[in-house]
């Protein structure tokens, strides 16, 4: 990696290192470097996997067809509600499309308690309706006024057969809910609306990837091409032409192009091209879908703050950090603990530019009981962070390299409709992404537009309602 003075890929000098210790931490560095070659060679193996997905299902890149047809054209009008769940928070919204691309949107957000995550699937979605049911109330929604149309954001990968029919491939994110994979979702969700006599209809299923890409689409509708999450985890979804989606079959539309949500998670999960640490090797190990979800791992929000404590603890064993601190029966107690560092963290100590980086020694303080730590171990974890980092934004870069490759829509131009904490908030992403395309691209990365999409499981899911209904 080049190391000038604007790069963002600059790693921090530490200072009154050990030979050993920076003999180590060297190695672990090239463990989590991606040369531009090996970047090259993942947008290639990308590319290839797309090409089987969309011959056949069943494959590691799913490249499920959404169903959504047609695009938004920013003229759409209605009425209809929309839902998202696919991590912390369950939220539902009522929105009114008016002329102009104004919405009013009304919305509440609920929290998803871990006793839904891991129970009755049943049980979750019943919690769900009762939240759109105490909703409705709030806003004074009355059943006389009509059964509303719904679009439902899902986030999770799930076979769609149609715009509302699609089944649960698996849990991601920490969701466990019994009973739902290989199941209808469309089904189970409609059963808990009716159970409790809710007036909504689902009409349409999708993913929060296709929510961003039609919600950026809604925005700047002639060169969106690709939504992509890189949040809590990570995935892509992109605009397709229906006659390159072979397992299609002889599917009809009068539109040429289909979202295709690719499940990007899953890439490479034959570990075929991706470099794999020891240190991934023992989140996945631990983690509750072990074997699955390999590209998410390395990428995603979820993940990255385990990844970075799986190398403090190895640092720690190996005698190497940490060493004036006082060490007792509790010292440890915190970071011992299994997802005890959070990726906030990683983000925090990442933007800390102080000379003795004091936020660095407040995250160890304040929330992990370590006290007394140098300058040393501090540069230490931050280079550890940074490494990580780099690595996330590189393997997010290939994989939309990838699709753009795909689409030959690097000289014409594109927009990518971007949502997540990862591209919002984490220090550099962005540049990191804008690098790494022109490493693959070269000047033309700068036909590449990079867009923050704010809520397109929101505006998304209620526009994939309005189309779903136009095109019944
Ligand atoms: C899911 C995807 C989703 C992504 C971002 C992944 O874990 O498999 O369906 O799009 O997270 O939320």
């Amino acid at each position: 990696m080049a190391t000038t003075a604007l790069d963002p890929f600059k790693l921090i000098d530490i200072e009154n290192a050990t030979e050993e210790q920076a003999l180590v931490l060297e190695d672990i560095t090239k463990q989590f470097e991606l040369s531009t070659q090996k970047i090259t060679e993942i947008v290639q193996h990308y590319v290839g996997e797309m090409h089987k997905g969309l011959e056949k299902n069943n494959h590691t890149l799913a490249m499920i067809p959404s169903f959504v047809i047609g695009k938004p054209t920013g003229k759409e009008v209605g009425t209809v509600l929309a839902m998202d769940l696919g991590g912390t928070n369950f939220r539902v919204c009522l929105m009114e499309f008016k002329e102009n691309t104004e919405i009013n949107i009304k919305q509440q957000k609920y929290r998803v308690p871990d006793e839904f995550k891991t129970g009755k699937v049943n049980m979750l979605f019943d919690y769900i309706a009762d939240c759109v049911d105490k909703f409705l109330q709030e806003i004074g929604y009355e059943k006389k006024n009509g059964i509303l149309d719904l679009g439902f954001t899902f986030s999770f990968p799930v076979q769609q057969t149609a715009i509302d029919k699609g089944t649960l491939l698996h849990w991601t994110k920490g969701f466990e809910a019994e009973g739902a994979v290989g199941e209808d979702i469309v089904k189970l969700m409609q059963g808990s609306l009716n159970r409790r006599q809710i007036p909504a209809r689902v009409v349409a299923l999708i993913n929060d990837t296709v929510g961003t890409l039609l919600a950026h689409a809604y925005k700047r509708h002639t060169d969106a091409l690709i939504g992509v999450i890189l949040g809590t985890g990570t995935n892509g979804a992109y605009f397709e032409k229906i006659s390159h989606i072979k397992k299609l079959g002889t599917f009809q539309s009068k539109s040429e192009e289909m979202i295709v949500n690719m499940e990007w998670g899953a890439f490479d999960l034959e570990r075929k091209i991706l470099p794999i640490t020891m240190f991934d090797n023992k989140l996945d190990r631990e983690s509750l879908n072990p074997r699955a979800q390999l590209f998410e791992k390395l990428i995603s929000g979820m993940y990255l703050g385990e990844i970075v404590r799986n190398i403090i603890l190895y640092l720690i064993d190996r005698d190497l950090l940490f060493k004036c601190v006082h060490f007792d029966y509790s010292t440890f107690k915190e970071i011992n603990k299994q997802w005890a560092f959070d990726t906030v963290w990683v983000s925090t100590i990442e933007a800390d530019q102080s000379s003795n980086l004091d936020d660095t020694k407040i995250v160890f303080e304040k929330y992990l009981n370590i006290y007394s730590t140098s300058l040393t171990d501090r540069q230490i974890v931050k280079k550890v962070c940074q490494i990580v980092g780099i690595r996330s934004a590189r393997l997010g870069a290939a994989g939309l390299a990838g699709v753009i490759s795909h689409r030959g829509a690097i000289k014409t131009g594109c927009s990518i409709g971007i949502d997540g904490s990862l591209f919002e908030f984490y220090p550099n992403f962005e540049q990191r992404l804008k690098s790494t395309f022109h490493e693959v691209f070269g000047s033309d990365a700068e036909n590449i537009h990079l867009e923050l999409t704010r809520d397109g499981s929101g505006v998304g899911a209620a526009l994939a309602a309005i189309l779903a209904v136009k095109h019944a």
